[in-house]
């Protein structure tokens, strides 16, 4: 059983799925296309923990980042990820200052 940390929530991975679907079942936003560890779409940063990758992916990740469509996590992880809802207030939030001149 893994622990799932993000920004505001916390979940339990389930066996059948990847970090990336168990990211969206629990109503976190983050980009893919591919699925598969090729692209670099969902590329993501990692603040804690370990992942293991279901088969080696082939687009490039820098330390710190991992493909969370083609891996599960070992144990507890913490991700810097957010909801679509905490992303749109960040948005409005650039939006205000920006109108502020700030
Ligand atoms: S969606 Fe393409 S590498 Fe993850």
């Amino acid at each position: 059983m893994s622990l799932v940390i993000t920004r505001s929530r916390s979940f339990v991975l389930q066996s059948n799925e990847t970090l990336l679907e168990g990211l969206e079942r629990t109503g976190h936003c983050v980009e893919y296309q591919c699925r598969s560890g090729y692209c670099g779409s969902c590329r993501t940063r990692i603040n804690s923990g370990e992942v293991e990758y279901l088969s080696d992916p082939l687009a490039y990740i820098a330390q710190g980042e991992i493909l969370p469509c083609c891996c599960v996590p070992v144990g507890t992880v913490s991700l810097d990820v957010g909801t679509e809802r905490e992303y749109e207030q960040d948005a409005g939030e650039l939006h205000a200052q920006s109108e502020l001149g700030l």
